[in-house]
């Protein structure tokens, strides 16, 4: 008898959207094609000699631990150094308990659904958020309530008000370059969230994977460091050093501790022994501080030259974000004009972007589009905003046209 297999699939990943970057990877992959769809990292800037010095070190000295099975919660000096850097530069007061290393934030989140969502439990978010986060929360089956993310961060009243209509407990959001708009919430948003967090007692999943990919502006230390009560902090190596990697670590209460670990365990015992080691090798034995500035000059030029692109090609009725750090621009078109109608002129050109439906729960974002600048050459940026603007000024004219024709 033929399987169904479709029969078989629970509620809970039939829950789980496609991610569109996944689906038309094939397309971003063709050779010729300038992709600001994914969200990759400027390859040039990976310390690959530095990690192979690093292995070698860890497999003459340290082999047959290396290579062993390990402690749930993280190799331990990896841990004291992730207190030591962000002790000193936030001025927080964690230490080893506080922290779990995971399989990258994504597993952070993933972990985290598995710690606090139920079905039909009330979850609130960004408006867009992260598509990965949608994902990972959406095998658990929650009721999502997004909130409008302003220039200066989330809308701390419309915060409030979703908060009492429907008793939500949890809140993630992403204060720092967020994915996919490039916002970032200031001192004034974090100090009034921080307090808004104890008043209605939420708990504050803050996913800061890009806080350290800071190019201008003043560091700001994260709502973390205000309440940590009230927060659970997610980091990350993909962009300080490498995804590949995969490493991050979620900075927790000890009192939530003891269930993560529980959760950790079940899911897949620790963290790749091998990787934490090196990445701890790799942070002892080279000045990361070195690293991180070769990586924020990159991203600055990239950043400047695509908003540069953007001025000059793109038609002026265009608003779009210009973030102080991190690896995305968001694009708005004018009123009539919808981004996923573009995608498949886009692809005919060799250019491919996200539209913005993808970021969002339910039905928006048709005016929106993610660029992505991290991991392209300037002079793809400059070409690939250049193709797009040809795309977006004919389109542009025809909806006018018609608009002025049904007018
Ligand atoms: C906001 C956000 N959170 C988490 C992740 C996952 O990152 P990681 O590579 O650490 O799993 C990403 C990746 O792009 C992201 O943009």
């Amino acid at each position: 008898m033929e399987v169904n297999y479709k029969s078989l699939i629970s509620k809970n990943c039939k829950n789980i959207p496609t991610s569109f970057v996944r689906e038309i990877l094939a397309v971003c992959e063709q050779p010729d094609m300038i992709s600001f769809a994914g969200g990759l990292p400027n390859p040039t800037c990976f310390p690959a000699e530095q990690m192979k010095q690093a292995f070698i070190q860890i497999m003459e000295n340290e082999g047959a631990e290396t290579l062993q099975y390990a402690g749930s919660q993280g190799y331990l000096p990896l841990r004291q150094w992730i207190c030591d850097r962000y002790n000193s530069k936030y001025g927080l007061s964690i230490s080893p308990e506080n922290i779990l290393i995971t399989n990258g934030s994504q597993q952070a989140l993933d972990l985290i659904g598995k710690l606090l969502i139920n079905p039909g439990d009330p979850l609130m978010m960004e408006k867009p958020s992260y598509l990965g986060a949608i994902q990972a929360f959406s095998a658990y089956r929650p009721e999502f309530h997004q909130i409008t993310l302003n220039s200066d961060g989330l809308d701390l009243n419309e915060l409030e008000d979703t908060i009492l209509k429907t008793e939500s407990q949890v809140l993630y959001g992403i204060p720092n370059f967020q994915n996919p708009t490039g916002i970032t919430y200031s001192a004034e948003t974090r100090e009034n969230l921080a307090i808004l967090l104890d008043w209605h007692n939420i708990l504050f999943v803050e996913d800061d994977p890009y806080g350290e990919i800071r190019f201008e502006g003043k560091f700001q230390a994260p709502v973390f460091a205000l309440n940590p009560d009230h927060t659970i902090w997610c980091g990350s190596f993909s962009k300080m050093i490498s995804p590949g990697l995969r490493t991050g670590w979620i900075c927790v209460p000890k009192e939530l501790m003891p269930y993560l670990l529980r959760i950790k365990q079940a899911t897949d015992l620790h963290t790749n022994n091998v990787v934490q080691r090196i990445i701890y090798r790799f942070l002892t034995d080279n000045n990361l501080e070195d690293h991180l500035c070769k990586v924020r000059l990159a991203y600055k030029a990239q950043k400047d030259c695509m908003i540069e692109s953007i001025r000059k090609h793109f038609p002026e009725e265009i608003s779009y974000t210009n973030p102080e750090g991190g690896m995305f621009i968001w694009a708005t078109l004018p009123e009539s004009m919808n981004s996923e109608a573009l995608i498949q002129k886009a692809i005919q050109e060799k250019v491919v972007f996200v539209p913005g439906k993808s970021f969002f729960t339910a039905d928006e974002g048709q005016r929106n589009m993610r660029l992505n600048y991290s991991n392209s050459s300037e002079e793809m940026i400059e070409e690939g905003i250049k193709r797009l603007g040809t795309i977006i000024k004919k389109a542009h004219k025809k909806t006018s046209i018609r608009a002025s024709m049904a007018g």
